[in-house]
């Protein structure tokens, strides 16, 4: 590998040395200073020619950088004085990267074409530099949401003879501001929200031009000077001394609040259903937009049912995409409100186009047209700033490694130019990098690099939208996996709660040591676990197989197991109701892996602490670490499968167990111990005594609940009509039959259950939580319990304390 990488490096020399460089040099060199001191810069910085090979979030004139758009970009580290070498540069956009801190430079005052300097949500402390007063072409400063020391209004502001707008939310700003600053012949809006502003306002006495809007919402001012003309102007003066007093009805002293329910509608078309966090356009296709907030701060009209502006929007939105050619498909606007903070606030989502994702180009251009003002909404909705979410499916990226590359592409490369050279380049340097090397080392042996290089193009086939997650986003998720994110663990290694960028819960099972597949048998699992898609079944979100790790991410499952229900320990208390339509759920999970998933799979480890409960209580089948797809022979025939025998104690079909055949029965046999768990509230296998046999024991149909009575579980609401219990006994003993032969099949089973719950006067396709009475803590803490909760027998979504039994 070492003397590859050195042919690359040879190779690549002598190309660079005779293809000349467009980027300024000097622009270069300030650009690669900027790029050492910040990490994550996007991956497509690499070689010594930004403009030429089109660094990312980089756009120049005649060789020279004139715009650096890098918001969202997960920038982390300073900015240093480097940047006034760019001394073309007219925008500086390098909001919301919450990791970019430390002082600005002065050198800031040293950009004399710089026109728009925004630098929302960052973490930059420190003074404001007032070699910005001495910009003259500034028109637009967003320094929004940073640490700044606390300072007066600087009075250089005034000096911006060309500033448009003024966006200074929370930046510690205090004093007065100047009268003259509104004199400002260009001046339109005026942020200065939550600062410490005082004084009185007053706009002095020069003809109002253009100002649109100051707000000044939770400052301090006591005042406000009454002038002629500034009626037209919108002043909100919330949350300050002067609106404070009993009894003040002035216009400035009120933000309107209201919301509407209003969504773009779809397009002649219906809504695809999306997996692994794709949404549906309004196109009905799958994809992951960019999102983040529009927000107007003054718009002419306050009636937001009048969905008529909306539309009007979506069409401006749309054409600004077209007129700058990027690659969008459509957009969705939703949920306008307004809030305490802001007037006017819209959700945003930009669908890309012919893809299923944007790449960086794409995420930056968009981000600027939105962020930069370039995009000029209808006036009717005045000035408007946009907050974008982070962007974390940018097309063409295996996120925290880099691609393998071979031999076609050398040679395509030494063939076709510098471009590509400069790439490997790149690429043989960073793998020289002892701290990556590591990383480097596994993907030559990656099973998924087929299906990674296949990723932007829409998904990979087999893997219908599961997504390949990179060890760092989900460290990132987990909170680095830290024990308070833990929520489960066992044989197979923990079970740890995330977090999305997009509010997403996951749920992340993470392979230990020593419990890890081969990378082929994982990819296996991930194929088959991503064709199953049901209601009743734990959805496969993604997977992570990276540094030597292998982790599932599945749809996190937000009222745990079955089994705590029982035990007592989630506080929600399952009726008798409740339990049939959970084993309802359960059953029919199960059928549609043995009837309908392709190829049918058994579980082979169903029990309690793997049937998952979602919010209305529906029952979901979790954990197929164990599964095993059945052969392609006929179903209907008695399909088996022989293996090592796997399961858990007490759930166990005993004829799998003595003749290792494996069928879709031994999940029945599981299934009707899960039945008689449902009943009982015991765990199968309590104090030396098998549920099955307590309850055959017991049995005896001529009596009043066929003299189970002692054994139910006491929180099933002994008090009320148990309707259908004693057909429910039937059908689990059924299924708890010796013979696999003679238990029914799961279709079967949910066909009975169905019918259970229609004779108790139900709708068998109702949820859960809605049939019963409301959740109640009456069970929490609720020492009588016979169930007992420890940490290393709870499994989340894994069976991991496997049994590993020997046969006889
Ligand atoms: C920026 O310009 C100054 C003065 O021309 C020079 O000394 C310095 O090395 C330059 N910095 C970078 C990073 O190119
Ligand atoms: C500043 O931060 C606050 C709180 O996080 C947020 O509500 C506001 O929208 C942010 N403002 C801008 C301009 O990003
Ligand atoms: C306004 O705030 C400044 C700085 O905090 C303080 O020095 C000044 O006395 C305040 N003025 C008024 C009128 O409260
Ligand atoms: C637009 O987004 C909202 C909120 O995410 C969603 O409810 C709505 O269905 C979406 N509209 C379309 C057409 O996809
Ligand atoms: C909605 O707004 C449009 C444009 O201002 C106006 O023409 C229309 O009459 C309004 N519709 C309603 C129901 O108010
Ligand atoms: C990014 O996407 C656009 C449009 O989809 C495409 O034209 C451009 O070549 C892509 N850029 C890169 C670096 O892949
Ligand atoms: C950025 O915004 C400024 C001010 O609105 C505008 O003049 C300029 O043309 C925009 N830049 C680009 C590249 O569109």
């Amino acid at each position: 590998m070492g003397s590859r990488i050195l042919v690359f490096l040879v190779v690549a020399l002598i190309q660079v040395c005779t293809t000349p460089a467009v980027t300024n040099n000097d622009d270069f060199n300030a650009l690669k200073a900027l790029k050492d001191i910040w990490e994550n810069v996007p991956p497509s910085w690499v070689g010594s020619d930004p403009c030429g090979s089109r660094w990312d979030g980089i756009l120049c004139t005649n060789s020279r950088v004139t715009s650096i758009t890098l918001a969202s970009m997960g920038l982390k580290g300073t900015l240093s004085g480097d940047i006034s070498n760019l001394s073309e540069l007219q925008i500086l956009d390098l909001s919301y990267n919450p990791e970019l801190s430390g002082p600005l430079p002065p050198a800031i005052g040293d950009l004399k074409k710089l026109t728009s300097l925004i630098l929302v949500s960052c973490r930059f402390s420190g003074p404001i530099p007032d070699t910005i007063g001495s910009l003259p072409q500034l028109t637009y400063l967003d320094m929004s949401n940073n640490s700044f020391e606390a300072t007066d209004f600087p009075p250089w502001f005034s000096t911006l003879q060309s500033l448009t707008t003024l966006v200074m939310e929370t930046t510690q700003l205090q004093g007065q501001i100047p009268s003259d600053f509104f004199s400002l012949s260009n001046l339109q809006t005026v942020d200065a929200r939550n600062n410490q502003l005082n004084g009185t306002l007053d706009i002095g006495t020069s003809t109002i031009n253009q100002l649109s809007l100051i707000d000044l919402r939770k400052n301090k001012i006591s005042g406000f000077t009454n002038r002629p003309g500034v009626e037209k102007v919108g002043v909100i003066l919330v949350d300050n001394p002067v609106c404070q007093e009993t009894g003040v009805t002035e216009r400035y002293c009120s933000v309107p609040q209201t919301e509407s329910s209003y969504s773009t509608p779809l397009n002649n078309c219906v809504a695809s259903l999306c997996f692994a966090n794709q949404i549906s356009s309004p196109n009905c296709k799958c994809a992951f937009p960019y999102t983040g907030l529009l927000k107007f701060r003054a718009p002419s009209f306050s009636n937001l049912e009048n969905n008529t502006y909306y539309t009007v929007l979506e069409k401006s939105l749309m054409n600004s995409f077209k007129l700058h050619q990027l690659p969008v498909d459509s957009v969705n606007l939703s949920h306008p409100r307004k809030d305490s903070s802001t007037y006017l606030v819209l959700n945003l989502q930009v669908f890309p186009f012919g893809q299923d994702r944007f790449n960086r180009t794409g995420i930056s251009s968009i981000g600027f047209v939105l962020s930069n003002q370039t995009f000029k909404p209808p006036s009717l909705f005045g000035p408007f700033f946009f907050i974008g979410d982070a962007y974390l499916n940018f097309a063409g990226e295996v996120t925290g490694s880099k691609k393998s590359s071979n031999t076609g592409v050398i040679i395509g490369a030494v063939a076709g130019g510098s471009v590509l050279l400069l790439l490997l380049l790149g690429a043989g340097l960073y793998a020289h990098r002892q701290k990556k090397r590591a990383e480097k080392a596994t993907e030559q042996n990656n099973p998924f690099a087929q299906w990674e290089s296949n990723m932007s193009i829409g998904g990979v086939p087999q893997l219908k939208g599961a997504r390949n997650f990179s060890f760092e986003e989900l460290r990132k998720y987990s909170n680095n996996f830290s024990e308070t994110n833990d929520i489960g663990s066992g044989g197979y290694g923990n079970v740890y709660r995330g977090v999305l960028p997009t509010g997403e819960l996951i749920a992340i099972k993470r392979a230990q040591q020593g419990s890890m597949q081969g990378g082929l048998e994982f990819k296996t699992e991930i194929e088959l676990l991503s064709r199953v898609h049901h209601k009743n079944v734990v959805s496969l979100l993604g997977f992570c197989f990276d540094r030597g790790e292998q982790m599932l991410v599945y749809e996190f499952v937000p009222n745990g197991s079955l089994m705590e229900s029982l035990s007592g320990k989630t506080g929600i208390r399952l009726d008798w109701v409740r339990r049939l339509k959970v084993a309802l759920g359960a059953a029919r999970g199960l059928a549609y892996l043995h009837e309908l998933a392709n190829p049918p799979i058994i579980h082979r480890d169903i029990k309690s602490s793997n049937i998952l409960l979602d919010e209305r209580l529906n029952a979901k089948v979790a954990d197929f670490g164990l599964s095993k797809p059945m052969g392609d022979s006929e179903k209907g025939h008695l399909t088996h499968v022989t293996t090592q025998v796997k399961g858990t104690m007490g759930y166990m079909d005993p004829e799998y167990y003595m003749t290792q055949q494996l069928t879709e029965k031994s999940d029945v046999y599981s299934f009707g111990v899960v039945m008689l768990e449902l009943l009982t509230g015991k765990r199968p296998i309590e104090k030396g005594k098998y549920v099955v046999r307590e309850v055959k024991t017991a049995l005896d149909r001529a009596k009043y609940l066929y003299n189970l009575g002692e054994l139910l579980d006491s929180s099933i609401g002994l008090d009320t009509t148990l309707k259908g219990l004693d057909k429910f006994v039937d059908v689990a003993l059924k299924c708890v039959e010796e013979n696999g032969s003679d238990r029914p099949t799961m279709g079967e089973v949910v066909k009975e259950i169905e019918n259970i719950l229609q004779l108790a006067g139900l709708n068998p396709n109702a949820d859960s939580a809605s049939t019963s009475a409301s959740y109640d803590d009456a069970s929490k803490g609720n020492a009588k319990h016979p169930y007992i909760f420890s940490k290393d027998a709870f499994d989340y979504s894994g069976g991991f304390p496997v049994a590993k039994v020997e046969p006889l």
